[in-house]
């Protein structure tokens, strides 16, 4: 088995099947071309490591480089893993251990310590990675709402209004300013949630002292990131979200108290500690812990 960077890999387009399966991703190296260059926890990467068997691509393995922030108010580079799959051609034959290990050296090499990684209980993969020495770190409460309306909300015309970033950001810093964890961000950043099709920028809703990132489908609303500096401007939203959602409003990553009163006290079906973990591998003597306290901020919009 070789194993190859991504920016290396000539049949890229195999990795079609790969991702189709494991992540219902569609997915077209082009267009990923636009995603590497609006991100900038891939620009700099070798974007991921792939293992070819007989010069067919069998499995893949996604490292970002993340900034984050720590205890110290410094800011700590870290390794991301992301789009790990294997063929089923080729299962239990140590692909994955081989391409992760391949993919902490590379952290390693850039004096990294720690490697970061979203997956969730109910995958294989989780024990996989306990015995790789990760651990879970983080595991976030989701919200969900069933609207029940048989009839649909009115019919808005969502103006193709360009979205105010320096606004967004400047009301993020603030309310995060005494965070630690995926809260080191640019203005860039929303533009590459717009690239990644990880928003839909017509859907945004921002006030004075809020605002909320969406992504919709079918009816289904799900909220990437609601923050409000004030628990009114939360109820505010999460209000005008219901209004425009017909079937559903589900928020993956609940991390602001005053979002959580506000979707318990209407009625959300709350998970705590659900399905989604953050799990982290220490690659130098320093705990997550002690370099990041016991919070770790981190909302949708930073899933990898
Ligand atoms: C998770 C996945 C990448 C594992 O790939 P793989 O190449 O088969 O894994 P490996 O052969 O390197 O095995 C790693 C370890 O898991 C064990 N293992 C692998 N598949 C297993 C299975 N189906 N049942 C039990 N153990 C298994 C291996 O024995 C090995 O353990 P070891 O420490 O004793 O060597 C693969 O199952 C997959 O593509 N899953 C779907 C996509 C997915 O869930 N990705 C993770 C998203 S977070």
């Amino acid at each position: 088995m070789e194993i190859t960077t991504y920016r290396d890999l000539q049949s890229k387009d195999e990795l079609l099947p790969l991702f189709q399966h494991a992540f219902w991703w569609s997915f077209n190296p082009s267009e990923f071309d636009e995603t590497i260059h609006a991100d900038p926890r891939l620009r700099s990467s070798p974007v991921g490591f792939a293992a070819l068997s007989c010069n067919r691509v069998v499995g893949f393995v996604g490292v970002m480089d993340i900034e984050t922030r720590t205890l110290q108010r410094s800011v700590e580079a870290v390794g991301g893993v992301w789009g790990v799959v294997t063929s089923p051609t080729h299962a239990r034959k140590g692909v994955f251990k081989a391409l992760m290990m391949r993919s902490h050296d590379y952290f390693e090499e850039q004096g990294y310590k720690f490697s970061l990684l979203y997956t969730s209980k109910i995958l294989i993969a989780h024990a996989f990675y306990k015995r790789l020495g990760y651990r879970d770190v983080a595991a976030h409460s989701s919200a969900y709402k069933l609207m029940g309306g048989t009839t649909k909300p009115p019919q808005r015309i969502e103006k193709k209004e360009k979205v105010d970033w320096s606004r967004i950001q400047r009301i993020y810093n603030q309310a995060t300013e005494n965070c630690t964890g995926f809260v080191v961000r640019d203005r860039e950043y929303g533009k590459m949630l717009e690239t990644r099709k990880r928003i839909q920028p017509e859907k945004t809703i921002v006030t004075d002292k809020g605002y909320v990132l969406l992504k919709a489908s079918e009816g289904v609303t799900f909220v990437q990131e609601l923050i409000a500096l004030t628990k009114k401007d939360v109820g505010n939203l999460v209000t005008r979200v219901e209004e425009r959602t017909e079937k559903a409003v589900i928020d993956q990553k609940v991390q602001d108290k005053n979002a959580m009163d506000t979707y318990q006290s209407r009625g959300y079906i709350i998970l705590k500690k659900g399905y989604d973990l953050l799990m982290s591998k220490q690659l130098t003597t320093a705990t997550f812990r002690e370099t990041y306290g016991p919070q770790f901020y981190a909302t949708s919009a930073d899933f990898f």
